[in-house]
């Protein structure tokens, strides 16, 4: 599936964001949980990306960032551990689950798009949890006990729910390729397979090509991201952030209403 247009907000810069653009993107974020920016390819891609933050909070720094918190997205030969490094398919995830805290947003910045394939996938975690709410309702519940999922990469660990209640929103988790180690509670397997066929099936994904200078932000705890295959050799560049979702002004909400409401932009599923 394709994404909409009113998905993508068009700007010349984003450190010189009108209060109009600021106000679509905002809107874009809390109706849908996601944004995609599209700037002109810029000679300071860091400086335009590192300029979000004043929307999304302050930067989260990862094992792999560099001083500024932005962590490279592109082929490496020596991190079999750790999938952005590779070629290969990213099936859908959520970001950090190994960490105690996952980053509430993440945003992927892309200066050197694929020449073929390397697609950004996404799928809604409130469109999975409906249709699990529908097809095991039992199997669900199970999802939200505080033992269902453990990951495990490098030296790090977490044990979590994969569905998680905050007042009135849902927050999803999710994790299950084989670069991380996954356990999952024994009364949480089946549903979790469930998750696993509904969003690694391609049907069920919305995909789109990031053009250079395109950034996409996303809730972390509402979308699951991955992305296609691309040719060994082929240069695609990204950079990543992770930020805590606590700007300054007005808060921003986080994860889904438990009552579905697809809005405007998906169709087809
Ligand atoms: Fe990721």
């Amino acid at each position: 599936m394709k994404l909409d247009p009113a998905a993508v907000v068009s700007v010349e810069s984003v450190s010189r964001l009108s209060t109009a653009q600021a106000t679509q993107i905002r809107d874009r974020f809390d109706r849908l949980g996601f944004v995609v920016l599209r700037v002109p390819p810029s000679p300071q891609p860091r400086t335009e990306f590192l300029a979000l933050s004043r929307y999304f909070g302050s930067i989260i720094h990862h094992e792999h960032s560099e001083a500024d918190g932005i962590v490279p997205v592109a082929p490496l030969n020596h991190h079999p551990e750790y999938v952005n490094t590779t070629n290969k398919e990213l099936l859908p995830h959520t970001d950090g689950s190994f960490a105690l805290q996952p980053p509430k947003v993440v945003a992927m910045q892309c200066e050197v798009a694929a020449a073929s394939g390397g697609l950004t996938t996404f799928v809604e975690a409130q469109w999975i949890y409906e249709t699990l709410k529908q097809r095991d309702p039992e199997g669900l519940e199970t999802l939200f006990r505080p033992d269902a999922l453990t990951v495990k990469r490098s030296n790090r660990v977490a044990t979590k729910p994969i569905f998680q209640r905050c007042s009135d929103r849902v927050e999803m988790v999710f994790r299950a390729d084989s670069a991380a180690r996954v356990t999952i509670a024994p009364p949480c397997v089946t549903a979790f397979e469930t998750i696993k066929t509904l969003a690694q099936d391609p049907a069920n994904q919305l995909c789109f090509q990031m053009q250079p200078g395109d950034i996409f932000v996303f809730d972390n705890t509402r979308i699951l991201h991955g992305r296609t295959a691309f040719a060994e050799g082929d240069d695609r560049r990204l950079n990543r952030l992770w930020f805590d979702g606590k700007p300054e002004g007005e808060p921003l909400e986080f994860g889904f209403r438990d009552s579905f409401d697809r809005g405007f932009v998906v169709s087809g599923f």
